[in-house]
């Protein structure tokens, strides 16, 4: 919306950074304060009263309300083709995700879909998905392959990540998980998949420059242990960083694979143990939770965000839309589920989401709000962060500023 070569933010009535570790209690706040931006950076970030002269192309009012740093969500499947409404349907009946994919829906039915569609169609179902995350101030966001699950449909996807992520505002983080179900047509030959993602996949997708993770899904009816790690190390020969969906609907073993391949990050965890809470934090994974897929999916267990954070686990969120286990784009949601089902404070759930979304993905250039950081950055219409998971499952965000541009000036959350 502009090109401003400098923007600076006044009137802000709390401004939270998120510059030191998971909160125990408040994070701090600065009251009565203004940033200014300079090209895509924070020039400046102080109390009002200590602003230095400055004339910035563009004055943004944040009215005396909250602003914080530009959401950075780590999962996500972005990119899918189709969808399993009628698989929603069904669990409202009874059955179970793991039914369900069992008589052949569940990822089976999206990897269908996605092959039979071109990169192309696959860019147009995905933009408006990441209109939507982008307007509730999400600036950052990872985005994995894993419907394509053979050579050409897994760079297919990898390269329509690309294309929205060049097309910006925001940014993508890509991973390739070739390794999310073994294809149909590998049922009977598990192994000849196994080693298709070893010798072929990952190799084609590193050469590329198309990711920078490798995941895996460590679950019944997915992959087990051995043949998770064997793609996880040979995706991390090839410099991309393992990160693993784990421990999901049983305890597996996955968090404690995660922890001893020194994982960049182990997702869901509504099942981890105990020893595997001490695994995470003695390798620093991070634990990302994804509570919008464990209300999705009716379940009764979820992952223990606090004790997570308590037992010393950097623990990051994501929205984890996709069309199966959480067909949503709703990080206020998230933000909400974050506080009810996983046990943050909404002062760890607004961290977990920023600062610690961006640790997850390896980026110190963004996630808070310091002089030299990116100005990814939103302006929200409430006054306090207990607001954001408050007003369960309603965007608070009026304005928003990526790499020092405002690409969102809502008219749902006018200024009060
Ligand atoms: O993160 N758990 C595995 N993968 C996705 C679900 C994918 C699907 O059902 O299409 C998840 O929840």
């Amino acid at each position: 919306l502009t090109q401003a070569s400098s923007i600076l933010i006044e009137n802000i009535g709390a401004l939270v950074a998120c510059t030191g570790p998971a909160p125990r209690g408040e994070l701090p706040t600065l009251r009565d304060a203004a940033l200014l931006t300079s090209g895509d950076r924070i020039a400046w970030v102080g109390p009002s009263s200590s602003l230095p002269p400055c004339s910035p192309d563009l004055r943004i009012d944040a009215c005396g309300q909250l602003v914080a740093p530009g959401f950075v969500d780590t999962h996500t499947h972005l990119v899918f083709a189709g969808d399993r409404a009628h698989e929603f349907a069904m669990r409202c009946e009874g059955k179970t995700y793991l039914e369900i994919a069992q008589a052949g829906g569940g990822i089976a039915a999206t990897v269908k879909a996605t092959r039979e569609a071109s990169e192309d169609q696959l860019v147009e179902l995905a933009r408006p998905r990441l209109q939507r995350l982008l307007a509730q101030g999400i600036t950052t966001a990872e985005a994995k392959s894993g419907y394509g699950l053979e050579l050409a449909h897994e760079l297919k996807m990898l390269r329509a990540i690309r294309r929205l992520s060049l097309e910006g505002p925001v940014e993508l983080v890509p991973t390739v998980l070739a390794a999310h179900a073994i294809p149909v047509e590998h049922k009977g030959s598990r192994d000849r998949y196994v080693d298709a993602c070893i010798r072929e996949i990952l190799p084609a997708v590193a050469e590329a420059g198309l990711a920078r993770f490798c995941d895996a899904f460590v679950e019944e009816g997915a992959f087990a242990l051995d043949e998770a790690r064997r793609i996880l190390e040979a995706g991390a020969q090839l410099g991309l960083r393992p990160r693993l969906h784990a421990d999901q609907l049983s305890d597996g073993g996955g968090a404690e694979l995660a922890a001893s391949l020194r994982a960049a990050t182990a997702d869901h965890l509504e099942y981890i143990s105990d020893k595997g809470i001490a695994a995470l934090a003695e390798a620093h994974v991070t634990a990302v939770l994804v509570p919008a897929s464990t209300w999705f999916l009716r379940m009764d267990r979820a992952a223990p965000g606090r004790r997570l954070l308590e037992a010393g686990v950097n623990v990051a969120m994501g929205t984890n839309l996709n069309p199966g286990s959480a067909m949503s784009e709703n990080l206020a949601l998230t933000l909400s589920l974050l506080c009810l089902v996983n046990s943050l404070t909404p002062a760890q759930a607004l961290w977990a989401a920023t600062r610690g979304g961006a640790a997850a993905l390896g980026l110190d250039d963004r996630g808070s709000l310091e002089a030299g950081k990116r100005a990814d950055l939103v302006v929200h219409a409430c006054r306090t962060v207990d607001h954001l998971p408050y007003h369960a499952a309603v965007s608070h965000a009026r304005v928003v500023l990526a790499r020092g541009q405002v690409v969102v000036d809502s008219p749902l959350a006018p200024c009060p």
